[in-house]
C-alpha cells in the first residue's frame, strides 16, 4: 500500500482520498485553505492527517489535486519540498469553451510540472480522463503517463489498490494527448452520451 498526500481539498481530492482509504493507503490531505484541509480529513475519516500547504508532504505520491492554473505555481511554491517525491498531475487545462486545451504549444500541464519540480521527482499524469462521479462508483480504466519508470510503477500500484486498471500510455510527452482526451470526455458528454456516467476505456478483442 502506498502513503498518499493530496494537494488540494476540492471534489477529486475528496474522491481519489476515500477511495485510497478504501484501498487501504495512509492520505495526507494539503490546502491553502488549512480549514478546508481540517474539514476534508476529517470527512475522510481513517487516520487520514493534515499538512501544512507549502511544506514537505508525509506521502511518497503527491496528487495536485487542484485547478489547472494553479498547479504550475503550487510546484514552484512547494520546491525542494517536493524532492524524491512522485508528482501526480491529474489536471485538465481546458480552454473557456471546453473544447480545446488552455496552453496553444503542444505541451501539458504535466510537462510544465516536470520542468518546475526539483530534481529526483517523478511526474506522472494520471485520472484526468475519469469524471469524478465515474471514479466514486465505478471501475474506469486510469491512463497514466510518465518518463520515470518507477515513479509509474509505484502509480500503477496505487490505481491498482482503489480496485482500478492502470494503462500505461507512454512518456510524459503523451500527457499532451491525454489532456486532449480530456477535451474529448468532455465532448462526448455533451454531445453523443449526453451526461457524465462514463469513461473512456481499452476493450482488448483478445482477452
Ligand atoms: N471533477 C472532475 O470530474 C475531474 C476529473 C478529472 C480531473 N479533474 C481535474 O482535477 C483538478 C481538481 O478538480 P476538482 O473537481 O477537484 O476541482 P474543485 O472541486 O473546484 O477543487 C479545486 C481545488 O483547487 C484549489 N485551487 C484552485 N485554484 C487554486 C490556485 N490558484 N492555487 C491553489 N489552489 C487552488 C481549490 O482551493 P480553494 O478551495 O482554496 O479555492 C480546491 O482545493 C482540476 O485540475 C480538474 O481539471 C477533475
Amino acid at each position: 500500500m502506498s502513503s498518499i498526500s493530496i494537494i488540494g481539498t476540492g471534489n477529486m481530492a475528496r474522491t481519489i482520498g476515500a477511495r485510497a482509504i478504501a484501498g487501504g493507503n495512509t492520505v495526507e490531505v494539503m490546502g491553502r485553505d488549512q480549514s478546508k484541509a481540517t474539514d476534508l480529513a476529517k470527512t475522510l475519516g481513517g487516520d487520514t492527517t493534515t499538512g501544512e500547504w507549502g511544506t514537505a508532504p508525509a506521502g511518497d505520491i503527491v496528487i495536485v489535486a487542484l485547478l489547472y492554473d494553479g498547479v504550475v505555481p503550487a510546484i514552484v511554491q512547494y520546491g525542494d519540498a517536493l524532492a524524491g517525491k512522485v508528482i501526480v498531475d491529474i489536471s485538465n487545462p481546458f480552454n473557456s469553451t471546453f473544447d480545446g486545451l488552455a496552453h496553444r504549444e503542444e505541451t501539458s500541464i504535466a510537462q510544465e510540472v516536470a520542468r518546475a519540480a526539483p530534481a529526483g521527482a517523478g511526474v506522472v499524469k494520471a485520472f484526468n480522463t475519469v469524471f469524478r462521479q465515474v471514479l466514486e462508483k465505478g471501475r474506469p480504466d486510469v491512463f497514466i503517463a510518465g518518463d520515470d519508470a518507477p515513479a509509474k510503477a509505484q502509480v500503477g500500484a496505487f490505481v491498482e489498490s482503489l480496485g482500478l486498471r492502470p494503462l500505461d500510455v507512454g512518456g510524459l510527452n503523451m500527457a499532451h494527448w491525454l489532456e486532449g482526451a480530456g477535451v474529448l470526455t468532455v465532448g462526448l458528454a455533451n454531445h453523443g452520451v449526453g451526461n457524465l456516467d462514463f469513461s473512456l476505456g481499452v476493450s482488448e478483442l483478445s482477452v
